[in-house]
C-alpha cells in the first residue's frame, strides 16, 4: 500500500468541501483513532488514519465505517453523511504523511515511553503549526511532552469510547502548553460537537481516576469470589442505572488499557486505591484484551461465525 491511499472504492477529493477544514492525522488506528477518525470526517475534517502496517490501518478504516454503519441505522446521520465522512478518511502507514495535517492526534497504546516517542518523530514531521493532540486517558501531559523542542504545542484531548456515540471531550492543558493551543484544541472539539470539560494535569485527570477504581473494585469483588461476574455486571446496572457492568465496559476499553491505566495512577499517586487487582495482569498475559482480541472477561465469537 502506498502511504496515504484512499478508502476502497473510494474517490479521493471526491467530496469538495473536504478541503474546507483543517486535515488531521490520526496516530494508531485501533479502538479509538478509528473513532476518532469518523468523528472528524463526519465533522467534514480531512482525515489520515495511521498504524504501524497496512493490515492494522486497513482494520482501523474498516472499524471506522461500522462506526459510522452503526450511527446511520440508528438515525443519527444519513446515507449521505456516511458516504461523505468515508470518502475523506485515507489510510497511511508510519508518521511520515503528518507534514500535510495541521492537527495531530494521537492514539497509540498508553506508554508513556512510546507516546514520548512518537510525539518526539512528529514535532519534525508534522508542520510546524500544527497542533498537537494525545487522546492519553491517564498520562500526564507535561511528562509527555517532556523533552520535546517545543513542549508548548501539546495538549492532553481525551475521547470517549465509542468516540461517535459519547458527547465527552476531556481537554487536559499540560503545565508547558502555550494557552492559543489549548484554545485551539477547544475550538477543535467543540466544532466535533462534544462538549468539553477542563482537568488540571493529573494522573488520570477526571473520568479516568473515577472509572479505574469503578472498574477495579468489580475486579477485586470477583478475584474474592463476592459475586460471579454476571452478577456484578448486573448488579451495576440494575443497581446503579448504569449502561454496562464494569466486565461488559472493562471488554470494550480494553484489559491493556484498564491495566495500563491502574499502573499509571499507581505510579503517580502511590495510593492503594489504585493497587490493580492481579486478575488484570493475568487476562492480559493470557491474550484476553477484551473485544479487540475476542476474549476478556466474555468471548466474543468472530462475526459470522454463527456462535
Ligand atoms: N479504549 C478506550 O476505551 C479508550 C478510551 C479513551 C482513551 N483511550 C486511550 O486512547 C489510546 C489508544 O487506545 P485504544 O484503546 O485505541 O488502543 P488500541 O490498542 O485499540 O489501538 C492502539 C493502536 O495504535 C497502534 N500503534 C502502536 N504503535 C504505533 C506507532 N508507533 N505508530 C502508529 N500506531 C501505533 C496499534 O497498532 C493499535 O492499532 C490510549 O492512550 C488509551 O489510553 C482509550
Amino acid at each position: 500500500m502506498s502511504d496515504a491511499t484512499p478508502a476502497a472504492g473510494i474517490e479521493p477529493g471526491s467530496d469538495p468541501r473536504a478541503s474546507v477544514r483543517e486535515r488531521v492525522f490520526v496516530v494508531g488506528a485501533g479502538i479509538m483513532g478509528s473513532g476518532i477518525a469518523a468523528q472528524c470526517a463526519l465533522a467534514e475534517y480531512p482525515v489520515t488514519l495511521a498504524d504501524v502496517n497496512e493490515e492494522l490501518a486497513r482494520r482501523g478504516l474498516a472499524n471506522a465505517e461500522r462506526a459510522l454503519d452503526h450511527a446511520t441505522r440508528k438515525g443519527a446521520i444519513g446515507a449521505g453523511e456516511k458516504e461523505s465522512a468515508l470518502g475523506r478518511i485515507d489510510v497511511a502507514i508510519g508518521l511520515r504523511r503528518a507534514d500535510r495535517a495541521q492537527i495531530v492526534v494521537e492514539a497509540a497504546p498508553e506508554d508513556l515511553g512510546l507516546k514520548r516517542q512518537l510525539f518526539r518523530e512528529l514535532q519534525g514531521t508534522a508542520s510546524p503549526g500544527a497542533l498537537l493532540a494525545s487522546n492519553t486517558s491517564s498520562l500526564p501531559i507535561t511528562q509527555i511532552a517532556q523533552g520535546l523542542a517545543d513542549p508548548g504545542r501539546l495538549v492532553g484531548l481525551h475521547f470517549f469510547n465509542p468516540v461517535l456515540q459519547m458527547p465527552l471531550v476531556e481537554l487536559i492543558p499540560g503545565h508547558t502548553s502555550r494557552p492559543e493551543v489549548v484554545e485551539r484544541a477547544r475550538a477543535f472539539a467543540v466544532r466535533l460537537g462534544k462538549t468539553v470539560v477542563t482537568s488540571r494535569d493529573t494522573p488520570g485527570f477526571v473520568t479516568t481516576r473515577a472509572l479505574a477504581v469503578l472498574l477495579n473494585e468489580a475486579a477485586w469483588m470477583l478475584f474474592e469470589g463476592v459475586a460471579t461476574k454476571e452478577d456484578i455486571d448486573t448488579a451495576y446496572k440494575l443497581g446503579f442505572r448504569h449502561p454496562m457492568g464494569p466486565f461488559e465496559l472493562a471488554d470494550l476499553v480494553g484489559l491493556d488499557t484498564a491495566l495500563a491505566i491502574l499502573d499509571v495512577l499507581w505510579d503517580g499517586f502511590r495510593d492503594p486505591r489504585y493497587r490493580a487487582c492481579p486478575l488484570w495482569r493475568t487476562l492480559v498475559a493470557a491474550g484476553k484484551l477484551g473485544r479487540k482480541s475476542g476474549e476478556g472477561f466474555y468471548a466474543y465469537p468472530p462475526r459470522g461465525s454463527g456462535a
